[in-house]
């Protein structure tokens, strides 16, 4: 058996929870592979809306394991908070869910850390628009060797080596004259107590774990974060998240190898979005921006802050199904756009008399999208079960991004709620 992985190719939201959460029941185990808190993945089924953040989207479903891999940074304060949550409606997660020994965590001076670097740009078009979860503060720990993993939690050292990480952030902040807006000793004393919320979890090595399932023929499913052009070598730099959100971080975040690996599902929603800051290329700052802004609730599962939208960009889609060697993609929605009279989506960047097909490096202000127009299809698709009754002038739209991508598009997302699917082929 090989690793599937399932990864948003925008920046992020693309519907990965929902698309996981339907999903799961053709998997034996889906594990979450990098990023931490700063995710926020919606599911809804029952006439319930659930967002998970560090826990895989498979948690719902009892007979599934759900793995936290080593990729991932775990702030335990948030952690025990969806522990609770799932707990209080009736969820048993400590039965399915199981965490990398290898995983780092997230301490609370991180947290601060990452709002002190924000505080200290002192442009406001320097700010990443950091969801101020501690992400960046902690994968520097990690990459600087000097983090706090899962399995430092119960050794002898493990004070001693809290303390000397500590010293070292709050010499940092004092340095910076930086006050965190909390209360140090409380925030401390829960994240102290809530380390006992992962040790009521099986604590494993998942490289070993991931590789046995595959032996033994179980089916898994690698579940990415943020997106693929939030990634920390290939997307818009500065401007990402701190981890590998590529198909290839699945590998180093799970410890599976390469040759391991088998489908590649994209997630790509109908247009785009962004929440935070960094270059959108098909941003739309007009009335037709708000328009997808409001029809498609596009405020942040994590942060609640309004998130950027655009029309679809084919050059950057094209450059993520290349990074991620995508083999099916699903389409998520599309229903936002049901009234529209007019879609439009951009098939190459312009600089000047120059056209760029290629998703450049730095991207900025100069480049210019060329779009296509298509016309709306003026018809409610959540209500449509069956791939041939849809409206001839979305299948049009479908066609088009399936030969300009040459990837298939499997599945079509046409609502938030698990039942809202339309399975193609
Ligand atoms: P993720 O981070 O990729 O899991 O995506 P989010 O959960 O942050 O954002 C996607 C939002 O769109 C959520 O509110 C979902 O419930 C919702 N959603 C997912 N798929 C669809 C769809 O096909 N149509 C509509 N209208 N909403 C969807
Ligand atoms: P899901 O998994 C959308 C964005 C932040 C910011 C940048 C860096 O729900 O798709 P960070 O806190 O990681 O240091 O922020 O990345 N960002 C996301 N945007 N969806 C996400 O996750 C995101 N996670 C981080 O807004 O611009
Ligand atoms: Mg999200």
């Amino acid at each position: 058996m090989k690793l599937d992985i399932l990864l948003g190719l925008q920046w992020g939201d693309e519907g990965k929870g929902k698309v996981v959460d339907v999903l799961t029941q053709h998997y034996d185990v889906i594990a979450r592979f990098q990023g931490g808190p700063n995710a926020g993945h919606t599911l809804e089924f029952n006439s319930m809306k659930h967002v998970l953040h560090i826990i895989p989207s498979g948690i719902f479903h009892s007979d599934k394991i759900n793995i936290i891999g080593n990729g991932v940074v775990i702030d335990p304060i948030a952690f025990q908070k969806e522990i609770e949550d799932l707990e209080n409606m009736g969820f048993k997660p400590t039965q399915n869910l199981f965490i990398s020994n290898k995983a780092h965590l997230i301490l609370p001076t991180h947290r601060w850390i990452d709002a002190m670097w924000e505080e200290q740009k002192e442009k406001e078009n320097e700010k990443i628009g950091s969801t101020l979860k501690g992400i960046g503060p902690a994968y520097t720990d990690k990459i600087a060797r000097t983090g706090f993993r899962i399995c430092d939690i119960t050794t002898r050292y493990f004070y001693k080596k809290f303390k000397s990480i500590y010293q070292h952030h709050t010499d940092l902040l004092i340095r910076n004259s930086f006050k965190p807006k909390e209360d140090i000793t409380t925030v401390i004393t829960e994240w102290f107590l809530s380390l006992q919320t992962i040790l009521r979890f099986k604590l494993i090595d998942n490289e070993y774990e991931m590789n046995n399932y595959l032996k033994e023929g179980k089916k898994v499913l690698a579940e990415g974060a943020q997106g693929t052009l939030l990634d920390i070598d290939f997307g818009s730099y500065p401007f990402v998240t701190s981890s590998n959100t590529v198909a290839a971080g699945a590998c180093t975040g799970l410890g599976v190898a390469p040759a391991h690996t088998g489908q590649v599902i994209g997630i790509v929603k109908a247009y785009c979005t962004r929440v935070g800051a960094g270059p959108f290329p098909t941003e739309l700052l007009d009335e037709t921006g708000n328009l997808l802004r409001k029809q498609g609730h596009e405020f942040g599962s994590t942060t609640g802050r309004p998130r950027r939208c655009g029309w679809l960009d084919l050059v950057a889609l094209k450059y993520s199904i290349m990074i991620n060697g995508v083999t099916e993609i699903v389409l998520t929605k599309a229903d936002v756009m049901d009234n529209f009279d007019m879609i439009k989506v951009c098939t190459h960047y312009k600089v000047g008399e120059t056209i760029i097909n290629h998703f450049p490096t730095e991207l900025n202000e100069d480049i210019v999208p060329v779009y296509k127009d298509f016309k709306g299809w003026k018809q409610n698709l959540s209500d449509i079960k069956d791939y041939e009754k849809l409206p001839p002038p979305f299948k049009e739209y479908v066609a088009f991004i399936e030969r300009e991508t040459e990837i298939p598009i499997r599945i079509i997302s046409t609502g938030p709620d698990r039942n809202q699917t339309i399975i193609k082929t």
